[in-house]
């Protein structure tokens, strides 16, 4: 375990048998559909990697940077598009695929923005959901966990940049947070 690390939420083996579940209802969902994965980078660049593994219908791909103005640990609200997609997604079924979702901003935004273009259809896929911090009526259409309300890393989630790589999901040592 890392020396940061306070204890493990999820291990890897939790995280590889709940993706697999997803991508394989994700496939039964979506049978004879093409599906357009949006990622919402940075967080959600782990857990798409392995999600689309084990999706099995014809997956495209694009990517959305976007950024909550406000500290590292809590969201403010206001969002701003950093990279936006490259192609239309006009008639397409886009799936949104997030890392968390925590007071559901971020999510509320994205989901205007992008039904605004005229998708076929509109869903989201988060690893992990926060519900305990929402402050919009917002859901996610496919769940990997639901997480108690600690502010958690790795598998793609950061604090401060760090820790991303760590192939579990974990809290971290109070000390960390405060240093
Ligand atoms: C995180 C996460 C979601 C958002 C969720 O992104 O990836 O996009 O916060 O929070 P919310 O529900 O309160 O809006 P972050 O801004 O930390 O960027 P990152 O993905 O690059 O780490």
């Amino acid at each position: 375990m890392h020396p940061d690390v306070q204890k493990v939420l999820l291990t890897e083996e939790e995280i590889r048998d709940r993706v697999k579940q997803l991508g394989q209802q994700i496939s039964r969902d979506y049978q004879g559909k093409k599906v357009l994965v949006v990622g919402i980078l940075k967080g959600a660049m782990i857990f798409l990697a392995d999600l689309v593994r084990n999706i099995s219908i014809p997956t495209y791909f694009d990517f959305m940077a976007v950024s909550s103005y406000g500290s590292s640990t809590q969201s403010s609200g206001a969002v701003r598009i950093l990279k936006d997609l490259d192609r239309s997604i006009e008639g397409k079924h886009v799936l949104i695929v997030e890392d968390i979702v925590d007071t559901g901003l971020t999510l509320k935004y994205l989901v205007e923005n992008l039904n605004s273009r005229g998708p076929e259809s509109l869903k989201i896929c988060t690893l992990l959901d926060k519900p305990e911090r929402r402050t919009v009526d917002i859901n996610a259409h496919y769940k990997g966990f639901t997480i108690p309300n600690e502010f958690v890393v790795g598998y793609g989630l950061d604090f401060n940049e760090r820790y991303r790589n760590l192939p579990y999901v974990a809290v971290l040592k109070p000390e960390i947070y405060q240093g």
